[in-house]
């Protein structure tokens, strides 16, 4: 049992307005709202146990410490792995950028290559382009099909002994298709390289085992998760973790240094985690992750599957639309909004929108090389979370109807 309306009253943004109109917010793609378990959480934190981790030998320190520790333990439990193989990060960004330096700069040296796809987002395409900028190495795009999918078949036929690292997105953040990651993994390993899923998109919705799926990093988000923002995860294989450079240096992370330059760093998880963390972004991201599993991961992944079919199916109806992925697997749906056979400018689309309550995101989605495929460099999308309903996707279509040159262009002048 799918209880919307009890899961509406944990959001306390669902009751807020956006220009004076009740929020639908559509625009989870690019974050998520909170429940107030997580809010709770961060509060706690500031309320009842501030103080460092892993520096103080006081009490309250310890609690801190503790709870910081559980947070890591729920999210090995969250994704099916070892405690010692989470890594918190700022954010799949960060995670994607400290696999690029830490792993590539030791494995990879002239003319070897990295496989990704223009479906990527910028942060699991130029942390590539600069490793292979600093190595020498090559970055090659696997096609994607004539839908935009991310293919086993293409990603074997693109694959050869060069190849090194092979990075792509578990779940597209503009055409919201699901990779097959568990047959890509087979097949890169048997090239002899590794595999790095940015699971920005798909973590947060579908649910996600890394022992299954035996890709080598996953990295993801909290804030794309109903937790908060600047934490995020970077899982990767132990025996990996072991071998790779930190980013960043710093307090917390080494063992003892000298004047002589000598430096003795910590084991993983610790050593990639120089610096204060978001101590109460990753106590938040445990309540967020907690509240996830309450409902149950299948549950969320059927709801939301319902609801962005209806969405399609309803979107489909209207005459004035250019649907980009007509058949996507989560609830990411890009699009474009026509009258008198011309394509209205998406963030004049948008901005319309917004006068009705409606956010929804316009532009090319931090995924620039995906125009060519697409043909166009900017889209609306809309994107669903499982606390969406279908009177909001109703709203949406009867305000996309009226969405004109004229009603629109009125929004900006
Ligand atoms: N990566 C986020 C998005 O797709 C910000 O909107």
């Amino acid at each position: 049992m799918f209880e919307i309306d009890k899961i509406r009253r944990d959001f306390p943004m669902l009751e807020r307005t956006n220009e004076g109109k009740p929020l639908i917010y559509l625009d989870n793609g690019a974050t998520t709202l909170k429940p107030d378990c997580v809010i709770a959480a961060v509060n706690n934190y500031y309320q009842n146990i501030t103080s460092n981790i892993h520096r103080g030998d006081y009490h309250l320190a310890y609690l801190a410490d503790q709870a910081y520790q559980q947070a890591r333990e729920v999210v090995a439990d969250f994704i099916n792995c070892q405690s010692k193989e989470v890594v918190f990060t700022y954010g799949t960004t960060h995670g994607l950028n400290q696999i690029a330096y830490g792993y590539g700069i030791k494995n990879l040296k002239k003319d070897d290559e990295i496989l990704i796809t223009v479906a990527e987002h910028a942060s699991n395409i130029l942390p590539w382009y600069r490793l292979a900028q600093l190595t020498g190495a090559k970055v090659r795009f696997i096609p994607l099909d004539e839908k935009g999918k991310i293919t086993v078949e293409n990603v074997k036929l693109a694959l050869n002994e060069r190849v090194k690292i092979v990075s792509l997105t578990h779940g597209s953040n503009v055409l919201g298709y699901i990779s097959d990651i568990k047959a890509i993994a087979a097949a890169v390993h048997e090239a002899g390289a590794i595999l790095v899923v940015d699971g920005a998109q798909s973590v947060p919705h579908i649910k996600t085992d890394v022992k299954e799926l035996d890709c080598d990093f996953l990295v993801f988000s909290g804030h794309k998760m109903g937790g908060p923002t600047a934490v995020g995860v970077m899982y990767g294989k132990y025996q990996l973790l072991e071998k790779m450079e930190p980013l960043l240096l710093g307090g917390g992370m080494n063992y003892r240094f000298d004047i002589a330059g000598q430096m003795l760093f910590k084991d993983a998880p610790d050593r990639f985690e120089a610096g204060t963390p978001g101590i109460e972004a990753v106590l938040g991201l445990k309540a967020a992750i907690q509240y996830l599993q309450n409902i149950g991961m299948d549950k969320i992944a059927l709801y939301e599957k319902q609801l962005k079919d209806y969405a399609v199916s309803e979107m489909k109806k209207l005459d004035n639309i250019i649907i980009y992925n007509p058949e996507p697997d989560i609830g990411i749906i890009s699009f474009n909004i026509t009258d008198q056979g011309r394509v209205l400018f998406g963030q004049d689309v948008a901005a319309y929108l917004s006068k009705h309550g409606l956010c929804l995101r316009s532009g090319n989605h931090c995924a620039k090389n995906l125009w060519h495929h697409l043909g166009t460099d900017s889209t609306i999308r809309c994107s669903l979370y499982f606390y969406n309903t279908k009177k909001e996707i109703d709203k949406l279509i009867e305000v996309l109807k009226t969405a004109t040159l004229e009603s629109c262009i009125d929004v900006i002048f």
